[in-house]
């Protein structure tokens, strides 16, 4: 027999072996319980409690009928049925008080004898023919060093996963490099975007223009070509992309050398604005002073996995508020589009993991009451997983300064899709507050939120938020994996928010063409750089 936990601890797989058999049915066979009743309580009550299963089999090993301790009798009747049929035992007590012990940190440290399956542990019993003391012994070993072999795969698995989707996979890496070289080697690589006739219109409000603030070239052209390929004008629609110095000349490369005619492009790296190489820019060092007390939080990344009281996803979610994606500059740059776009009056920020499968220029039609920022609600909706998100599922209440200042139960709202008031927003302290908060936060060593630029966003906004219809923005692409084709082309934008980035070997398969639909594959750069339609 062979005991298997996944990694994931969701499948424990009991696979039946001839050793178990004779086994049981040696042990059981004066009992009347049948051998496959036997099988089944063992898989059962691996799966649901971690010791439990010992009490099927347990007291065909000690079976001493006349007594009924408490625990054990209790453990009797809590015990479910299996097959309409209660499983009679008497588990004398030396049993229980064994295995509710606490474990110690290094109870199986330096042990090599453990048995490391259920079969090797049965077929040592069948031998030894042990009593009901030294069985509980030998079982809690076992069972606390399946328990650590488990915890460890659980962490590793969360890191894998974490640096699958923190990371550029290789074909990304080799796309811009490639562009880089054409960028110095191809002058059509090199062109301004947008060509001069058109810069007046990067400032005309009768434009509709869009934001995208991305460092990965591929990611934001599925964006801007969905964004382009379904609007009914496109000509009149102006998309500026922001990106970092290392991603500029990638980025203008490839936008030179693929146009999306008759829209206007914008490339600008953030060193090019005025408004930033104008000094004193708070979100730059706010972000310094982040990192530095990131890099030591709750003693760094060593100090957390050494851990082994806490629980997998705790230890992961410690892990990842340490990752520089939750601080990069790209992130926190949304704060300042007012100063960064000081012309224009309105715009629509994208995130550059949202897929546009509707035309936009209607989203200028929704009458914003005077407020600032044109956002879907996360709190509400069908889908009870990805809309339960209220303020206190980012900040945290324990803390007097979130606790006298907010509402826990407000509800939530999303970036990815926003509508941006920018006069609105002139007239207000919104960005202020923001610096002001992400300093409290450094100030309280983090404790006020750990991770991302929503909850600042929250504090910041807070007030200022227009609530607008779900068709224009719809979430969770990226971690709900039971998101249905049909309903995701419903919805005018869908956002791959989550790990499953679709441009990730992690992503699920079913939606990933709503995205790969943009992407030409035999283009001589995607192909070059073996970039697949799946
Ligand atoms: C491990 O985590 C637990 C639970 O958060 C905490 O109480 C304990 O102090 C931590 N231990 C160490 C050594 O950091
Ligand atoms: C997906 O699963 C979650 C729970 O895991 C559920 O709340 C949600 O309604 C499901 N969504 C769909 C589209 O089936
Ligand atoms: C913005 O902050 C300044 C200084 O703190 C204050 O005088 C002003 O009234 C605030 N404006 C708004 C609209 O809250
Ligand atoms: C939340 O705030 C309380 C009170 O300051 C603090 O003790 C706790 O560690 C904070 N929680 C997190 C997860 O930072």
């Amino acid at each position: 027999m062979q005991l298997h936990i996944s990694p994931s601890l969701r499948h424990v797989t009991v696979l039946p072996g001839k050793g178990v058999r004779e086994f049981i049915k040696v042990k059981v066979g004066s009992r009347r319980v049948s051998y496959r009743m036997l099988f089944y309580s063992l898989l059962f009550f691996t799966f649901l409690l971690r010791f439990v299963f010992v009490l099927s089999t347990v007291d065909t090993i000690d079976g001493d009928h006349s007594k009924c301790s408490t625990i054990g009798c209790l453990g009797k009747r809590i015990r479910p049925r299996i097959l309409g049929r209660r499983i009679e035992s008497n588990i004398p007590e030396v049993i229980y008080q064994i295995l509710d012990k606490p474990v110690s940190k290094d109870e199986v440290q330096g042990k090599s004898d453990i048995p490391q399956t259920l079969e090797e542990f049965m077929a040592e019993m069948k031998e030894s023919r042990s009593d009901a003391k030294s069985f509980a012994l030998r079982l809690r070993e076992m069972v606390v060093l399946l328990e650590q072999r488990a915890r460890t795969a659980k962490i590793q698995e969360y890191l894998y996963r974490h640096v699958a989707s923190s990371s550029i996979p290789k074909q990304l890496h080799c796309l811009a490099l490639k562009l880089a070289n054409e960028h110095s080697n191809n002058a059509a690589a090199r062109l301004q975007l947008p060509s001069p006739e058109l810069v007046p219109a990067l400032v005309d409000n009768s434009y509709f223009h869009f934001v995208l603030a991305s460092d990965n070239v591929l990611a934001a052209f599925v964006v801007a070509k969905s964004l382009v390929k379904n609007a009914f004008s496109p000509e009149k629609f102006v998309l500026h992309i922001i990106t970092d110095r290392k991603t500029y000349s990638p980025m203008q490369a490839w936008f030179s050398l693929h146009p999306l005619m008759p829209a206007i492009i914008e490339v600008k790296a953030l060193y090019q604005f005025d408004w930033l190489s104008k000094g004193k820019v708070p979100v730059l060092e706010a972000m310094e002073k982040d990192q530095k007390v990131r890099s030591q939080f709750r003693g760094g990344s060593t100090a957390i996995v050494a851990n082994n009281t806490e629980k997998p996803q705790v230890i992961a979610a410690k892990l990842q508020a340490l990752s520089p994606k939750y601080n990069s500059l790209m992130n926190h740059i949304r704060i300042h589009l007012p100063e960064l776009f000081p012309s224009l009056n309105k715009v629509v920020f994208l995130d550059d993991d949202i897929v546009i499968q509707t035309d936009l220029s209607p989203l200028w039609d929704i009458d914003m009451n005077g407020k600032v920022n044109g956002a879907v609600e996360t709190c509400r909706g069908e889908d009870s997983f990805v809309m339960s998100k209220r303020f206190k599922s980012y900040l945290n209440f324990s803390h007097p300064l979130i606790a006298n200042n907010f509402d826990p139960n407000e509800c939530a709202w999303a970036y990815g899709m926003n509508i941006f008031d920018l006069d609105a927003w002139r007239k207000t302290n919104i960005s202020l507050t923001y610096h002001h908060w992400l300093e409290e936060n450094l100030k309280s060593d983090l404790s006020l939120w750990q991770l991302g630029t929503l909850p600042p966003g929250l504090i910041a906004f807070h007030g200022h938020v227009h609530v607008i219809d779900p068709f224009w923005h719809m979430l969770g692409l990226g971690y709900q994996d039971n998101t249905t084709l049909a309903d995701a082309e419903t919805a005018g934008v869908i956002h791959f928010n989550g790990r499953a980035k679709p441009w990730l070997d992690i992503a699920f398969p079913q939606l990933r063409p709503l995205w790969a639909k943009y992407i030409d594959f035999s283009d001589k750069f995607i192909k070059g750089c073996h970039i697949r339609a799946s």
